[in-house]
């Protein structure tokens, strides 16, 4: 059976490129940008054609113009059959393979998930058509105040598509039932089910942010209560994020890559900030190149989903306790996939303030001095292990150390990981051999 386009797609979206060909040739990422080059394998030279592109995820000979994505690569390389690369590659990526001949059942299923899946954007996509015009109706008055307040200006709501979702808790409900099944817009996270067959709007009287994945599909929405209404003090949640569904899983997924991702390539730097309004007023400040985890903390898949745009990384946070340990957390989670040349920053705002409230409060002058002035991963490493057991003794320094070792031991084999085990045996006081003596016995 033939295997569909779709399939192709979604499987060359998994693969990083530059890791892929590395396991075979010797690639070197070039400085400026996130491109990387090599001797071409295709034919012979003395001076590097081969180039990767890490933004189209595209490989390209200047020299014979051999060229193509992660499968082609496979079949270029290991002389295998298309069909054969896109089995391997799907085994190692994750992806269930369901176009074997013998199994009809399988590719029926596929087709009927890509069916829906379809449903589901062309429903999103609908809902964030009336938000937006909801913003504009009288009943968005209060929603348009609420974002003039915050210093949110049209060109920018315009920008990131921010709509408003109505007071009655049965808007997108009764605009969309006509056209699509309740079942799709429960799927979709639209649509709520309660008892007695009654069911409602998931999103009621929000600020309503659309979230897309990297191809520009709207596959979910952030909602934030107004700022009027969180003040009268109820209990509902200040933001609410749609649930995970077929076409959007959080932990895959940031806010704003798909629009930042040309500018994290020209710059080679990414800024990763907390939420919403964080990304939001660094783009207004011309900062574009800002994305965002949703309300999750910044967890490995999303490491590995930046690591094909830039492999310099700058983590915002509040400086905090809750903001020192989500930026240890951060550290957990990037350690087993920082080889070399990975370079993460930190950058630590004072209590209480966040980027959005800082750009607007000092200017976006002051701000980018701040933003110049961040902490190396190794230098946070240490402070806050240091924060933590504080003192001289080699009690305390005992503990400092064993955290530290526990973190260096998931890290990969490198020249990264080899300057950072001096780093902190010089930080530490201990000698490196002993540091890698506990490493290889751990
Ligand atoms: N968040 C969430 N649910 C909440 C609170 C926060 O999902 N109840 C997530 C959102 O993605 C939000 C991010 O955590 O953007 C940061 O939260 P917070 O710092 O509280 O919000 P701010 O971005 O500062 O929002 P605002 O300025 O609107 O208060
Ligand atoms: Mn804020």
């Amino acid at each position: 059976m033939r295997i569909p386009q779709s399939y192709i797609d979604d499987l060359n979206l998994r693969i990083d490129l530059h890791e892929l060909i590395s396991r075979y040739i010797r690639l070197t990422r070039n400085r400026k940008g996130a491109d990387s080059t090599a001797l071409c394998p295709f034919h012979d030279e003395k001076s590097a054609s081969f180039t990767v592109s890490n933004e189209k995820q595209f490989y390209y000979c200047f020299g014979c113009g051999a060229s193509g994505k992660a499968i082609d690569w496979l079949v270029d390389y290991d002389q295998i059959q298309f069909r054969d690369a896109v089995k391997k590659l799907a085994g190692e990526y994750g992806l269930e393979f369901t176009f074997d001949d013998d199994d009809p059942k399988a590719q029926e299923k596929y087709q009927d998930d890509k069916e829906q899946n379809d449903k589901l954007l062309a429903a999103l996509k609908s809902a964030g058509v009336i938000f937006k015009k909801n913003l504009r109706k009288p009943i968005g008055k209060a929603a348009i105040e609420d974002l003039k307040s915050r210093g949110i200006t049209g060109e920018i709501s315009k920008r990131f598509e921010i709509g408003y979702a109505a007071d009655t808790w049965q808007d997108v409900k009764q605009q969309l039932s006509g056209e699509f099944d309740e079942n799709i817009l429960i799927l979709a996270g639209l649509v709520s089910s309660g008892d007695n067959n009654y069911s409602y709007d998931f999103f009621n009287n929000r600020i309503m942010l659309p979230i897309f994945n990297p191809k520009g599909e709207l596959i979910a929405f952030g909602g934030r209560i107004l700022r009027s209404k969180a003040a009268e003090g109820s209990a509902v949640a200040k933001y609410m994020n749609s649930p995970d569904t077929p076409v959007f899983n959080k932990s895959k997924i940031l806010y704003n890559l798909h629009s930042a991702k040309q500018f994290i390539a020209r710059q080679n730097c990414v800024f990763v900030v907390e939420g919403y309004m964080d990304v939001i007023a660094h783009v207004q400040y011309d900062i574009e190149n800002t994305v965002a985890p949703l309300g999750t903390a910044f967890g490995i898949q999303q490491i590995e989903l930046l690591k094909r745009h830039s492999s310099n990384m700058t983590f915002c946070f509040d400086g905090d306790r809750a903001g020192r340990s989500a930026a240890w957390r951060v550290v957990e989670n990037a350690i087993p996939v920082l080889n070399d040349g990975i370079n993460l920053q930190f950058l630590f705002f004072p209590d209480g303030e966040d980027p959005d409230s800082m750009v607007r409060k000092e200017g976006i002058d002051l701000y980018r001095q701040r933003l110049s002035q961040t902490m190396s991963m190794a230098e946070f490493v240490c402070r806050y292990v240091e924060d933590r057991h504080p003192g001289d003794d080699p009690a305390h320094k005992g503990k400092m150390a064993k955290e530290v070792f526990e973190l260096l031991k998931k890290m990969p084999k490198g020249i990264y990981k080899h300057l950072l085990i001096k780093k902190f045996a010089d930080e530490v006081g201990v000698c490196e051999t002993l540091i890698n003596d506990l490493i290889k016995t751990h």
